[in-house]
């Protein structure tokens, strides 16, 4: 697909519509820093075999590798950028809803890493945009100072207990945030680090196996 400004030309991206064409999802695949919108494709098509998948490159550069928003260092975002960069990343999916008629009121997010903090920054500042999350090894995005009404929002988080970059006290923090604001969380654990696991996996399939009705 072409980069542009406006619209869905805005992310180069891949679109792959429902294999069945009877799933009315769409898995909004979101990759970590220094991936592509294809690393995420296999994963998708394992998790929902009939959704469509939308999957956007991150835009910003950070020495050569994609990424979503930028950060000021390891785990310290800025957050005027992930906040302008959020909404940019509703408008793209909006104008992809309308490019690829998907139904925009099911478009469940699956993010790693870079790619979940995005996701859940959208939870936080445009919820309306997604029926539901899998957030694959995330941070606190930021703390918004209103939390937003996330009742009837399922949550899936994945997290490494031996991650370096998102320590234990890290995913509670979001668990509880992301309660408060009456999101319904299933958290899963594994021992390792930073990485998806075939376990977890195996969980956000089954987690996203109730949403199969729709
Ligand atoms: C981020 O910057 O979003 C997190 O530190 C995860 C990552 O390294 O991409």
């Amino acid at each position: 697909m072409v980069l542009g400004e406006d619209g869905i030309t805005s992310f180069i991206h891949r679109f792959i519509p429902s294999a069945t064409g009877n799933s009315s999802r769409t898995l909004l695949l979101l990759h970590g820093t220094g991936g592509t919108e294809n690393d995420l494709l296999d994963l998708g098509r394992l998790l929902d075999p009939n959704a469509s998948l939308l999957s956007p490159r991150g835009k910003v550069l950070e020495n050569g590798m994609s990424r979503y928003f930028r950060r000021l260092a390891e785990g310290i975002f800025d957050i005027a950028d992930l906040t302008r960069r959020t909404y940019e990343l509703s408008d793209f999916v909006e104008a992809a809803s309308i490019a690829y008629d998907f139904d925009l009121r099911q478009v469940i997010a699956v993010g790693f890493s870079n790619g979940a903090n995005i996701a859940a920054s959208m939870l936080l500042l445009r919820p309306h945009m997604l029926s539901a999350a899998a957030l694959l090894h995330p941070m606190v995005p930021f703390v918004p100072d209103t939390l937003p009404d996330l009742r009837n929002k399922p949550v899936f988080i994945g997290a490494g207990l031996a991650d370096p970059l998102v320590p234990i006290s890290e995913t509670e923090r979001l668990v509880q945030l992301l309660q408060r604001a009456g999101a319904t969380i299933s958290l899963h654990q594994h021992n390792g680090g930073h990485v998806i696991s075939h376990e977890e996996v195996r969980e956000a399939r089954s987690w996203l196996r109730q949403f199969a009705s729709a």
